[in-house]
């Protein structure tokens, strides 16, 4: 199956779907059923990865203790305080010397569109200046680096799209600095 073929939604729908994800940090206090996150889950493996190293692995938090170490890490991870659930995605230094952590964020964007595309929401909590301590909070071991959590939910809000920087400003031609393409 051809991808564009296989779509039952238009390429300019689909392409506006993924314009329209939105960091969620409010939720309802359901919990998604896990047969729903595993489906998201399973849409992360197909993320790409150098080599085809695949060094992820996903840690499925709901254990509201350690929902609240976690959200204690720093500030910015205060929406576990309010998700029923948290992915941890660990990714394996010894599987991806080079890349594990750009691996490890295909996987993250993978799960943050699959949320998106079955009605959760979520939003990437920083890890990298506390990845000791994360590793302790979840018994992770050395090797395998949290290269974000996310915390996930029903969405209970409907944030407004953040501003972006315009096409213009980020694309060069041929050289950097050059605006206008040749033809
Ligand atoms: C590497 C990375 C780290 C982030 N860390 C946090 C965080 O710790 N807490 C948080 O609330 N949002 C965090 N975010 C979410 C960003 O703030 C958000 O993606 C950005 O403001 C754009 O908003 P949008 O996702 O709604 O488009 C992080 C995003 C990335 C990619």
């Amino acid at each position: 199956m051809n991808g564009v073929e296989a779509l039952t939604c238009s390429v300019e729908e689909l392409l506006d779907f993924l314009k329209s994800r939105r960091s969620i940090r409010r939720f309802k206090s359901e919990k998604p059923p896990l047969d729903l996150v595993l489906k998201v889950l399973d849409v992360a493996r197909f993320a790409p990865s150098a080599k085809n190293s695949q060094p992820w692995e996903f840690i499925i938090v709901d254990d509201p203790n350690v929902k609240e170490k976690l959200a204690r890490i720093h500030v910015g991870a205060r929406p576990l305080e309010n998700a029923p659930m948290a992915i941890v995605v660990v990714s394996d230094k010894t599987r991806s010397p080079t890349s594990y952590l750009v691996d490890g964020a295909n996987a993250v964007m993978y799960i943050l569109l699959a949320l998106h595309a079955v009605g959760l929401g979520g939003v990437w909590i920083q890890t990298l200046r506390n990845i000791k301590e994360i590793q302790e909070i979840l018994s992770i071991p050395e090797e395998k680096i949290p290269v974000a959590i996310i915390a996930l939910g029903y969405p209970d809000e409907s944030p407004k799209p953040k501003p972006r920087r315009p096409l213009e400003e980020l694309v060069h031609y041929n050289k950097y600095g050059a605006r206008k393409p040749l033809i």
